[in-house]
């Protein structure tokens, strides 16, 4: 079977997160997300966000979290703002407009959002026979690997704060995005009204941990949960892994151990001229190929192809917590020699 690099979800589960499961297999839990596994995972997740005025309710998937939220916030009439780049404008299927509510999108520079593409989306929206934007939606990391910097992320959070606009960051790669930024848990207290912590793309069978800031967000979104389907019966699977990825800090390590190594792929790329989509600094990278390329490669490694360019096609790679130093050497040897034969 090719190697893939395609995604940081192609393996079932980080050993130790499994392990964790595996002993607790002979417990009994409490269904829904009331068990103690749960509350011990939400306890160590307050003590890095720095604060316990905070609720936190796990689910099993990014889609899910981002429309369970988005459709709990808004009003009927309220639109969400989001890079035009970004993942409930592209890659869900609807899943947001279904809730009933449009996505309206700005270019965005880099996969973010500016300030200024949030005053030009308010002037764009101004009466009652069009959309009231409501909330804005980011993502850290971005769909192109990107990530906000602390400025870049208070300058949008004043911003919102400023027009009663709802900031809400998918954290789907968040481990990533935590590794490769000046950002940390314990700043999103003060920059947004509600994120999540992704687990399914680090290493988790699947989990994502929806934390809410915003007093006014708090009551019955357990009910929201489940009328939208997302509360899971076994609620603990969830639990128990954030609690392990939490207990000694793996969740962190690990986002820094698939940086290190898209870092890697990429020096060693720009070492053989290899022009690339996105500035990423996370786990996902974006290097153009020919297309004569592009097919070779293909024919032994398992990866994305992004976007057809100019000078041929952006790829994707993604590393993850099974990726090793090795396999990487390898594929850039594999690079160097297919590159060779079209020289
Ligand atoms: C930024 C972002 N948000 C949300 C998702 C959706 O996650 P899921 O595939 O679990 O629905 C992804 C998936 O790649 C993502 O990259």
């Amino acid at each position: 079977m090719k190697y893939s690099f395609r995604n940081d979800y192609s393996e079932l589960a980080h050993p130790e997160l499994l392990e964790a499961l595996l002993q607790a297999s002979n417990e009994q839990h409490k269904g829904y997300g009331m068990d103690q596994r749960s509350d011990n995972a939400k306890k160590l997740i307050k003590q890095k966000l720095e604060t316990d005025n905070c609720d936190i309710h796990f689910v099993t998937g990014g889609t899910q979290a981002n429309a369970t939220v988005i459709s709990y916030i808004l009003r009927p009439y309220e639109a969400v703002l989001a890079c035009s780049t970004a993942h409930i404008n592209v890659y869900e299927t609807g899943a947001i407009e279904a809730t009933g509510h449009k996505v309206v999108t700005e270019e965005g520079a880099d996969g973010k959002l500016r300030p200024s593409d949030i005053e030009h989306a308010l002037k764009a929206h101004y009466d009652e026979h069009m959309v009231k934007i409501g909330m804005v939606y980011i993502s850290q990391s971005t769909e192109l690997g990107t990530v906000y910097s602390y400025n870049e992320l208070k300058a949008i959070s004043d911003c919102c704060k400023e027009h009663n606009l709802y900031l809400f960051i998918d954290g789907a790669r968040l481990a990533s995005g935590l590794a490769a930024s000046d950002v940390e848990l314990n700043m999103f207290k003060d920059l947004c009204d509600c994120f999540y912590i992704g687990g399914t793309k680090i290493g988790m069978l699947s989990g994502e941990a929806i934390v809410l800031f915003n007093d006014r967000l708090k009551p019955y979104f357990r009910h929201h949960i489940k009328n939208k389907g997302a509360l899971l019966a076994k609620g603990y699977v969830v639990g128990i892994q954030f609690e392990k990825a939490f207990q000694d800090d793996l969740y962190l390590r690990l986002g820094y151990q698939i940086n290190d190594l898209a870092r890697y792929l990429t020096n060693e790329l720009i070492a053989l001229e290899v022009p690339f989509f996105s500035e990423s600094s996370t786990n996902q990278i974006f290097p153009i190929f020919s297309k004569a390329v592009v097919e070779e490669l293909s024919k032994l490694y398992d990866f994305e192809v992004w976007e057809e360019v100019e000078d041929g096609f952006a790829i994707r790679f993604v590393t993850s917590w099974y990726t090793t130093k090795e396999v990487c050497a390898e594929l850039i040897e594999d690079i160097k020699s297919i590159m060779a034969q079209f020289d």
